[in-house]
């Protein structure tokens, strides 16, 4: 099905929301950087796994991507110029320790003070993530975070990270999607470090919610005034069918993607019926575990890009759940199911079932195969559409009482899409690889008209 503009919720414009309510985008450092070998960089996670033959699938890393770490200027001239007034980054680890041992090195403290510096020049208030998935290669060669080892490691980098820009940044994300960090890393092996071990996976994910924990207070400490939350890939569960079985599916999906995180940062503890269904690969939890993960946050970070639908699988472990695409459902060109309606369902349900305070949407984007015309534009109407629906949903979530304070587009530029290497565009902004030209799309034309509105 295409979308048809004559169903856009064209009327939708920037005043329908709050005077301070945050325009931003969001970006990540492996993602966008490239500058992999440059000013004492180490490898991380990801340079291994895209340089593994098979994991990506172009073939392609992320040693030049968008070429930011030279660009930074250009491109946060380009996210100001559109009129947001907030902007998302990540900072990569293995630019600030080259090794264990190691004193913080100065070119990468000095890379991240400019970016940030820059963003402030540009009236961009700067949104720091300070975990996107790429761990120093030489922490995974001594466990990773399976290993708590490589949760003091953390720690030391974030506490020399907020004392580092504490005074210029208040907003901070301990985590990028610590779902996929633990379940693509190592359960399913789609993403670095590309193990597949179950009980392996929970690990990582317990030790990751831990080193988030911890880090609140230590970020808290050494930053008056700091706001800290963490950022999750959340998505609302269907049911395939009517059917009792399938209802139950959703129940069990559910429990591991969602409640695991939510129930945990909130206080109540890994779920019980997560806790039966995995069995013995649950992960050790040490005593005052549960208590650190439950750091109070001032924030929680929505991740939001489509539904899951699950059927009754029972041969499927631990869940006995299976995904399912439905034929009837609009699509990116990625495959992504198009629903602003799960939007506003999981912006509720998480107000609902939860006492997160305030919500922002950290991340929400469209993939689709963009063409540059000859004449040097890029008609990506139906992300443009994507992201207009997706707006209005975030109203009516708003309108019907959520507590919404911002939203990120993921994202301001094309870039390294994981193990889809290049394949996938994400950006508002068209990147010309071989040229390394940024070109607002048609979509970015729209975003900056809404933001210039009065
Ligand atoms: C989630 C991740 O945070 C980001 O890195 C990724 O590119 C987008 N979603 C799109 O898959």
């Amino acid at each position: 099905m295409t979308m048809i503009l004559t169903d856009l919720p064209t009327a939708i414009q920037r005043s329908d929301f709050a005077s301070d309510f945050l325009w931003g985008v969001s970006t990540s450092a492996y993602q966008i950087e490239g500058a992999a070998a440059e000013d004492g960089r180490v490898p991380s996670i990801w340079d291994t796994f895209s340089e593994t033959p098979g994991k990506i699938r172009d073939g392609a890393t992320g040693a030049v991507a968008c070429d930011h770490y030279h660009r930074w200027e250009e491109d946060l001239d380009l996210a100001q110029s559109m009129g947001l007034n907030s902007y998302r980054f990540s900072i990569s680890w293995p630019r600030i320790f080259n090794g264990v041992d190691a004193e913080p090195n100065a070119k990468g403290l000095e890379f991240y003070s400019k970016l940030v510096d820059g963003m402030l020049a540009r009236g961009l208030q700067p949104w720091c993530t300070l975990y996107h998935w790429d761990l120093p290669q030489y922490l995974e060669d001594r466990g990773g975070w399976a290993d708590r080892a490589t949760v003091d490691a953390y720690l030391h980098y974030v506490d020399v990270m907020s004392k580092h820009l504490g005074g210029r940044v208040q907003h901070w994300i301990t985590h990028n999607e610590p779902w996929c960090t633990a379940m693509h890393g190592n359960w399913d092996g789609m993403h670095a470090p590309g193990n597949k071990s179950l009980p392996l996976a929970l690990q990582v994910c317990h030790n990751v919610l831990v080193s988030h924990g911890l880090a609140v207070p230590l970020i808290r400490a050494n930053v008056p005034g700091a706001k800290v939350g963490i950022a999750l890939s959340l998505h609302p569960v269907q049911a395939a069918s009517d059917s009792l079985a399938d209802q139950q599916a959703v129940v069990r999906h559910d429990v591991l993607r969602n409640r695991w995180f939510l129930d945990a940062l909130y206080g109540r503890g890994y779920p019980e019926l997560a806790l039966q269904l995995v069995g013995q690969d649950a992960p050790t939890v040490l005593p005052g575990d549960m208590e650190a993960i439950a750091a109070p946050m001032d924030f929680l970070g929505v991740n939001y890009y489509f539904p899951e639908v699950v059927r009754h699988a029972p041969d499927q472990y631990p869940l006995r759940t299976s995904i399912v695409y439905p034929q009837d459902r609009q699509r990116t060109d990625f495959g992504w199911e198009v629903s602003p309606q799960g939007l506003i369902d999981l912006l509720e349900r998480v107000a609902r079932d939860y006492p997160t305070g305030d919500l922002y949407v950290t991340e929400n984007g469209s993939s689709y195969d963009d063409h540059l015309t000859a004449d040097g534009a890029v008609n990506d109407t139906a992300r443009r559409d994507y992201l207009i629906r997706h707006l209005a949903a975030m109203r009516d979530a708003i309108g019907a009482g959520g507590n919404i304070k911002g939203y990120f587009a993921w994202s301001l530029l094309d870039n390294f899409e994981w193990a889809e290497g290049y394949l996938r565009r994400f950006g508002l902004t068209y990147i010309d690889y071989p040229t390394q030209r940024r070109i607002l799309k048609q979509s970015g034309q729209w975003y900056s008209a809404f933001l210039r509105q009065a």
